[in-house]
């Protein structure tokens, strides 16, 4: 079963002479539980990718299915719910509130949906991460791989079936890295929940199931195989 289907996404930024085509009939499935390494030179388009997998924008013609569900037919409040309950977003520069403590920030997501934390995910979460001891710290009392930990768990806590990430271990050193992308792949592991990580690690996409580049807004299917 195909958890993410891509089906010929175009995105043109803006028109006539200014027209960036971004996105040029990109297609293909990932199926459930795979981790998928996103490769590329800057402005190959693949946080436009992302964008558009996580619906966070729209495409110019194209169609992307979400566990089956066409996400663009949806309604924008439908959306919002259907994003905060299927999707964890892990960005580079890490998002968190600053006026939350680190606990605040993962539970998040699920106060938004008016729904009970679950205490017992939370403490498991906090010990996978190593932050059982800054659960009450302010993200600008944190070092930078422990924010990222903390963005990390903001993503799992709501157990979606679909993680996107875009360059999460880019503001952390080799060290932290390894240890964060670890992780990820051992939550996401445990709850059978598929990954597309876009790095510009040879190191991290070594250890991805496949790896897709994208190189001019087009998209190369590499298999298990770097160049
Ligand atoms: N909002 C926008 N308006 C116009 N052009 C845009 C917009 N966002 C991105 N682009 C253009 O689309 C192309 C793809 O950008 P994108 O951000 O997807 O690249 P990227 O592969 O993520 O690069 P990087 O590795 O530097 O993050 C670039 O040429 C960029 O200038
Ligand atoms: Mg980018």
């Amino acid at each position: 079963m195909n958890l993410l289907e891509v089906k010929s996404i175009c995105k043109i930024y803006g028109s006539d002479e200014a027209a960036v085509h971004a996105l040029k009939d990109i297609s293909f499935t990932v199926p459930k539980g795979e981790f998928v390494a996103v490769v590329g030179e800057s402005g190959s388009g693949k946080s436009t990718l992302l964008n558009m997998l996580g619906a966070l924008d729209t495409p110019t013609s194209g169609k992307v299915f979400i566990d089956g569900n066409d996400t663009f037919k949806m309604k924008e409040r439908q959306l919002t719910v259907f994003r905060r309950r299927n999707i964890g977003f892990i960005f580079q520069a890490f998002n968190l509130i600053p006026e939350l403590t680190v606990e605040q920030n993962i539970i998040f997501p699920v106060l938004l949906d008016y729904q009970k934390p679950d205490k017992k995910y939370l403490e498991e979460l906090l010990t996978v991460l190593g932050l059982k001891e800054r659960r009450n710290h302010l993200p600008s009392q944190l070092s930078g791989g422990q924010q990222q930990r903390v963005a990390i768990g903001r993503a799992l806590y709501t157990r979606p079936s679909l993680i996107l990430a875009d360059e999460p271990t880019g503001n952390l050193d080799s060290q932290n890295s390894s240890e964060v992308i670890a992780l990820l792949k051992e939550a996401a592991k445990k709850y059978e929940q598929t990954i597309v990580m876009i790095t510009h690690s040879p190191g991290i996409a070594q250890t991805a199931d496949r790896v897709l580049r994208v190189s001019d807004g087009m998209l190369t299917d590499f298999g298990r195989c770097l160049e």
